[in-house]
């Protein structure tokens, strides 16, 4: 398969090296802002660089977007209408009807849509979708994830080009988490009500639009009567490099995944049964490239535009509901 890349920045650069070490795919064209980028990654591979427009209408059998948040949901669409599949970084994107414009493009052109939910597809993620369905009814989950390091590329914090703040980096991971990990044990995932608190530097977001939230607490009550409770920030008095987990409550015992000593990488996965614990998993576990190797050999399958994208504009109505949107 030939693939382009655009966006050859941090994960960029390394989700091309994951796809390319699968052989899955091969990098046929690469294309950043930056040349200089485009030419230092393209050299690893022999990758042919281009501009941004001609990787974007070249159709090619995949463009795998990295590029900051805001400038997605152009690219994907783009992307998918010059012929090419799409493995786009998350968020898809600013809000459900951008994350709808690019599913229903998709759909259109009937090509593979994958989106870099990198936690699904976690080891720890994997003992969690084996384990729910034997501890009951859930009822309660609670969602973490807190980077206190927060991102170190301005353009993070420049809400034209990322499209907000902590909720859509790292909200949209929890909210993506629990619903699909929800919908997997077929309960209904169905959203009711949301309230939700953002603040920028400690004050209220309110109304202000020139700055993005660094802090984020949400509630979100499912029509089954299911409700979690969400925590996310960027630099976060937390006491270490970042604080991550998810927890799933149910009638007949508890499942979590935790992030191990403070790492963005490591993670354990546990049950919980009254005052004891079973460990399910332990780090480490080379998850960072999943979720772009699955979509690459789901495509090089031959498979076309999969209907399970819908989820994604689940969690896009989730996000704008946060925002009070
Ligand atoms: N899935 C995950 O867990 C995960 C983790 C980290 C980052 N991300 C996402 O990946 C994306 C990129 O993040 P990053 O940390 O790699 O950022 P980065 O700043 O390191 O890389 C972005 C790259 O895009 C290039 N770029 C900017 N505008 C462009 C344009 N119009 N056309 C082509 N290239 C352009 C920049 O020059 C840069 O090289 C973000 O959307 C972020 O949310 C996802």
């Amino acid at each position: 398969m030939k693939l382009g890349f655009l966006g050859v920045g941090w994960i960029g650069r390394d989700r091309m090296r994951s796809i390319v070490a699968s052989g899955a795919g091969d990098a046929a064209l690469v294309a950043d802002a930056s040349p200089a980028v485009a030419e230092e990654v393209a050299a690893e591979t022999g990758a042919t660089v281009v501009t941004p427009e001609e990787l974007l209408g070249a159709g090619l059998d995949g463009v795998v977007i990295a590029t900051p948040s805001a400038l997605h949901a152009e690219q994907s669409i783009a992307a998918l209408q010059a012929g090419s599949a799409v493995f786009c970084q998350k968020p898809l994107g600013r809000d459900a009807a951008e994350t709808a414009a690019v599913v229903a493009a998709a759909r259109a052109a009937d090509l593979l849509l994958g989106v870099d939910y990198s936690y699904r597809h976690l080891a720890a993620t994997e003992a969690l979708r084996t384990a729910l369905p034997e501890v009951g009814s859930i009822y309660a989950a609670d969602l973490v994830f807190h980077n206190a390091y927060g991102p170190d590329k301005p353009w993070f914090r420049d809400p034209a080009l990322s499209g907000g703040g902590c909720v859509i980096d790292l909200g949209t991971h929890l909210v993506d988490l629990a619903l699909h990990l929800l919908a997997g044990t077929g309960a209904p995932v169905g959203v009711e009500h949301v309230t939700a608190r953002l603040f920028a530097g400690g004050q209220p977001l309110g109304d202000r639009t020139d700055v993005v939230e660094d802090f984020a607490t949400a509630r979100i009550d499912l029509i089954d009567g299911a409700v979690l409770t969400l925590a996310c920030s960027w630099n976060l008095h937390a006491g270490q490099e970042a604080v991550i987990s998810a927890s799933f409550y149910g009638t007949a015992g508890a499942v979590s995944l935790t992030n191990v000593g403070g790492s963005f990488y490591d993670f354990r996965a546990a049950r919980h049964d009254g005052t004891s614990s079973t460990v399910l998993v332990e780090p480490p576990d080379g998850w960072g490239g999943r979720a772009a190797v699955q979509w690459a050999q789901r495509l090089a399958a031959g498979e076309r535009f999969d209907p399970g994208a819908e989820e994604l504009v689940t969690t896009a109505r989730v996000l704008d509901r946060v925002y009070g949107r």
